[in-house]
């Protein structure tokens, strides 16, 4: 907290980032006022009102097509049955995409943050994060005119109806940045919720009792195993942090998953327990560049898809605790979720 409440000492802007290189100069990656903007811009699309009154009946749609496709089935890994499509699915409605499949945003993400991560400087992750960035525009060239001509809740049309309207070089990195941004967690928390539940039936059934608990159980899973575990910032001055002597034009990680389990500040942090004291947490980040999927998020995971799952799938068990594995560090989540279920 105290280094996100001082970004002219920690900056989120570092010429050198391979983020700039594989997906334009992003507004993750400015600071100030340049980033006060582009916030401003996407952030009608993406406030609760518009996760109200426009995405969540969409996001519902999405969701009774995908379940009505394996409800009957008995069994399932959930990884790539409901969280991996609904992901994507509902961020490319959100973004105002309208021919991308799921499958091509979830290639985009993954290509792009292994770009983004590729401090090896290996040449096929560097094709392939450069390709994906370049299909990305393509398709932002494809739809662009129609968001032009027709203003609606999307974050495309967004871009070029705000006050500041977005240039064509800051729509895509903008977009590049909330697509390997925003796939990856909403798919990883929806399984991480799952799973603390199922491994805490007592909890499970107390929240399935009581509704108003599922908000609860959402902050909890992404405390517990946050979506996103690690972030840069760049320091500008020399400066003594928490008694560490750091250097000008030093790069540090914010570890939020080690924050998120400080034992001093949570009880048996470890634990998934929906039950612990309310305590704010960094799972979105905090201070300007705080999630700007945030609502998205908390609506979609811990308002609709799991508590909608659980009601849909009787009896929704693991298959085999032992196959399932969290891996993952900047990134992490359950990376397979088998279960059974009755029908
Ligand atoms: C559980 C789901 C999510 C988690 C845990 C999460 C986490 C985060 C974190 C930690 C940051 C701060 C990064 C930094 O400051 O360097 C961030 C920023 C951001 N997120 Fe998310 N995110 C989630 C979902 C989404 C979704 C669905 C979208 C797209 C709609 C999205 C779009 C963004 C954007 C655009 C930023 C940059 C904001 C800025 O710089 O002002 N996120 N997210």
């Amino acid at each position: 907290m105290a280094i996100e409440r001082d970004p002219e000492t920690f900056s989120s802007e570092n010429p050198q980032s391979l983020v700039n290189k594989v997906m334009g100069y992003t507004m993750m990656r400015k600071d100030g006022d340049a980033h006060a903007a582009e916030r401003k811009a996407v952030e009608p699309a993406l406030r609760p009102g518009a996760v109200k009154s426009c995405w969540a009946p969409r996001f519902e749609a999405i969701f009774e097509e995908l379940v009505k496709g394996f409800e009957l089935d008995g069994e399932a890994d959930l990884f790539d049955a409901i969280a991996a499509p609904m992901a994507g699915r509902a961020l490319a409605e959100v973004l105002g995409f309208q021919d991308v499949e799921w499958q091509t945003m979830a290639r985009w993400s993954q290509s792009m943050i292994d770009g983004a991560g590729n401090y090896s400087n290996d040449p096929e992750i560097s094709r392939l994060a450069m390709g994906a960035a370049r299909e990305v525009e393509e398709a932002i060239d494809r739809v662009l005119p129609y968001h032009h001509d027709n203003p609606n809740n999307s974050v495309l049309s967004s871009m070029v109806h705000a006050d500041q309207p977005h240039a064509r070089g800051q729509i895509y990195a903008n977009i590049n940045v909330a697509i390997g941004g925003g796939v990856n967690e909403p798919r990883d928390s929806i399984l991480t919720m799952i799973l603390g539940l199922l491994e805490n039936p007592v909890q499970l059934e107390r929240v399935k009792t009581d509704p108003n608990l599922w908000p609860s159980a959402f902050e909890e899973a992404v405390r517990w195993i946050s979506p996103i575990g690690m972030y840069p910032r760049r320091v500008t001055k020399d400066v003594v942090f928490s008694g560490v002597k750091l250097k000008e034009g030093q790069q540090i990680g914010l570890c939020v998953s080690a924050a998120n389990r400080d034992a001093s500040r949570y009880e048996n942090a470890d634990r998934f327990d929906v039950f612990r004291e309310k305590k704010s947490h960094l799972a979105f980040g905090a201070g300007s560049h705080f999630c700007a999927g945030t609502w998205i998020s908390r609506h979609m995971v811990g308002r609709l898809v799991v508590p909608k799952l659980f009601e849909r799938l009787p009896n929704l068990r693991l298959k085999n605790r032992n196959n399932v594995e969290v891996r993952g560090w900047v990134f992490r989540g359950p990376t397979t979720l088998p279960v059974t279920w009755d029908t």
